[in-house]
């Protein structure tokens, strides 16, 4: 095991330890796919506009600003896997890449994956509750070490999202009340990012 991956894991383990005792376990909520999900549709890439997110499921990200999703199929794979290339920037347009790569796998219903950063680390459930061609909602879970880490990520096609279409996709999440620990919603930095 590398540096990097023994210290993300002692973080791992360190956040869960500290997030037990303040944050009951709520479990993961088991949302439908989107009706309208196919992998070819859900493929490539996705801007993040917003997000609600558990502290522990966002340590990762908590200083991400133009952050990108890229899904691509993992070459040779008839069973669905994939790849979700995460992407973004560091506190500002212009900081230092924070790049990671999931792996999902097990693509029983079109539209749910598990989705795995490195062998030691939980995978969480990772679902396509909302599609169209230029909007889709991605919730991911993870529930292990007594916590439940969750993540609603708001992702279009394009930087930006207009104000009556992020309305209507977080009426959407939150119609399946995806949202158990009442977390505030936090739009996504995107401008400055792609000029
Ligand atoms: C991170 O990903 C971006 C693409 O979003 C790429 O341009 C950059 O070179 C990557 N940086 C590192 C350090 O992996
Ligand atoms: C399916 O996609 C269409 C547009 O392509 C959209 O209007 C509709 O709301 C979507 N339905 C669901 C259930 O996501």
């Amino acid at each position: 095991m590398d540096f990097v991956t023994y210290s993300i894991l002692i973080q791992v383990l360190l956040i869960g330890v500290s997030q037990s005792f303040l944050v009951s376990t709520d479990g993961c909520m088991a949302p439908p796919p989107s009706s309208n999900f196919t992998n070819a549709r859900y493929y490539g890439l996705w801007y993040e506009v917003g997000k609600i997110q558990t502290a522990g499921g966002g340590y990762f990200e908590k200083d991400c600003v133009c952050t990108t999703i890229g899904v691509t199929p993992k070459s040779g794979a008839t069973n669905g896997d994939a790849t979700a290339f995460n992407s973004c920037r560091k506190l500002s347009p212009t900081g230092e890449f924070l790049n990671a790569t999931g792996a999902l796998t097990g693509e029983v219903v079109p539209g749910h994956w598990k989705e795995g950063f490195f062998f030691l680390a939980p995978k969480a459930d990772y679902t396509v509750i909302y599609l169209d061609d230029n909007y889709a909602i991605e919730y991911d879970c993870t529930s292990a070490f007594f916590m439940t880490n969750y993540c609603i990520h708001l992702l279009s096609r394009k930087p930006t999202a207009d104000a009556a279409a992020v309305k209507m996709l977080l009426d959407f999440a939150n119609s399946l009340q995806l949202n158990t620990q009442k977390l505030t919603y936090q739009a996504t930095m995107q401008s400055g990012c792609w000029s």
